[in-house]
């Protein structure tokens, strides 16, 4: 499976973005996350096009930043003209310190604290999405004493329950996010939005969940969410300019994971917007999205650097386990443990060979962090790099400093070219937060 500018050079190395991963390794030390540019602009760029070619009103594609950010990226996605979603203040400051224009910046979360709402209204972020009763008022209130009126969107639970990691479905009833349809919650938070001399109502949002590699869950959604624009339409006599439909799509972990392609993707989303648009007769609202994993996850590659190899006897098939240890795991990669992620590797150093042995890639944390189970690989030798695929999402979005490890380099890399984006961090910075108490500072 080779992704994006992924090649196999004369070397038998593998090749990312014209750099040889190897030199990276080299370079950069490991862990290192190497972010294929080109593949990530590509990306941008095609998703925003699949939906203006087929779309009948106007589309907005925002990337949701909690898949990966930092303020390169953010400049990324700013120069490719996509809007931003952002999820707490870190990331919202992230963007305003990239430059990133605030009013192309959506705001979400359910629990925004009265400082997050501050910041986000101060900052004049374009939408905030309203996920709560409880958060629809401390807007109004924050709002109003600052004398500003807020745009949203309100977060409703469309009651669809995708097939997909049960930690990762959100558009269920039985959701801690988004108002429900169905029990009516939805409405009335529409109609008191409505009443709010401090909150301007755009539309409606739902995201139903992460990694769907087909589209029959977004098809289903959008039933229900044109259904409730249309109940809106007929309760309250407005019509919403706004339908967000989230992120959501799926990409490939696997050679055998096949989601639909953007085009294949809008093709099935537009053909039933317009089908349920028609049913109800309502005009094209402008068509919002929030893709993370599906424009980041295959542009980014993990490179360890392979230690020890443990050889035991088992009793399932085929008998042996070869448990191979990495110099990284679940610091870097938690998603295996929370969502028994899968994944496919290969040896950086022999691209090419033969996948005849069947290893188990091991973290080094003191957890069985084992990243991947019963990987086809072939011949593994100590400080081998060993390249993982399609890291780009929630990897260093998601990465942690357990047992005090150092969160890895990131690297932009494109036309043989590799620039840092994110520096590994110093033991020094472990220490930069902890204080010590007066009576145990150490006595001379
Ligand atoms: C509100 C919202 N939008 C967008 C996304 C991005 O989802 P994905 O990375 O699956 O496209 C998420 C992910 O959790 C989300 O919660």
């Amino acid at each position: 499976m080779l992704l994006g500018t992924q090649a196999v050079n004369d070397a038998g190395h593998l090749e990312i973005g014209g750099c040889d991963t190897v030199d990276l390794a080299r370079q950069f030390g490991t862990p290192l996350y190497v972010v294929d540019e080109t593949a990530l602009r590509d990306n941008c760029r095609r998703y925003q096009a699949a939906f203006a070619a087929r779309y009948p009103g106007e589309s907005e594609v925002s990337y949701a930043g909690k898949a990966f950010l930092v303020t390169a990226m953010a400049r990324l996605v700013e120069e490719e003209r996509l809007s931003l979603d952002v999820a707490s203040s870190g990331e919202l400051y992230t963007a305003l310190q990239a430059g990133f224009p605030p009013e192309r910046i959506l705001h979400h979360g359910n629990y925004k604290s009265d400082e997050e709402l501050t910041m986000a209204l101060d900052a004049g972020v374009g939408r905030i999405v309203v996920d709560n009763f409880f958060e629809l008022r401390r807007l109004n209130s924050v709002a109003g004493e600052a004398g500003r009126v807020q745009p949203i969107l309100l977060r409703v639970a469309p009651g669809i329950d995708p097939h997909t990691h049960r930690r990762i479905r959100t558009g269920q009833e039985d959701s801690k996010f988004g108002l429900n349809v169905r029990d009516g919650a939805a409405m009335e938070a529409i109609q008191e939005a409505l009443r709010m001399p401090n909150i301007k109502l755009l539309g409606i949002h739902c995201h139903i969940g992460s990694q769907l590699l087909d589209a029959k869950s977004h098809e289903d959604a959008i039933d229900v969410m044109v259904a409730f624009l249309a109940e809106i339409r007929e309760r309250t006599g407005q019509t919403m300019a706004e339908l967000n439909i989230g992120g959501g799509l799926g990409v490939r972990y696997l050679p055998d994971h096949n989601p639909p392609t953007y085009e294949e993707f809008a093709d099935l989303v537009c053909g039933a917007l317009t089908t349920s648009l028609k049913r109800y007769d309502l005009a094209p609202p402008r068509l919002l999205q929030e893709p993370g994993r599906a424009l980041i996850a295959e542009t980014g590659t993990t490179l360890y650097t392979i230690g020890p190899t443990k050889r035991i006897s088992i009793t399932e098939e085929p008998g042996i386990r070869y448990y191979v240890s990495v110099d990284g795991g679940m610091s870097d990669n938690p998603r295996p443990q929370l969502y028994d992620a899968v994944y496919t590797a290969m040896i950086a150093n022999r691209a090419g060979q033969p996948r005849d042995r069947v290893v188990t890639i091991a973290g080094k944390h003191c957890e069985t962090d084992i990243l991947i189970w019963n990987l086809p690989l072939g011949d593994t030798d100590q400080d081998d790099i060993l390249a993982v695929q399609s890291t780009g999402a929630y990897n260093h979005a998601m990465a942690s400093n357990y047992n005090r490890f150092r969160r890895p380099t990131v690297v932009f890399v494109q036309n043989g070219q590799a620039d840092v984006v994110y520096e590994r961090e110093t033991l020094d910075d472990l220490l930069s937060r902890d204080r010590i108490p007066e009576r145990l500072a150490k006595r001379s």
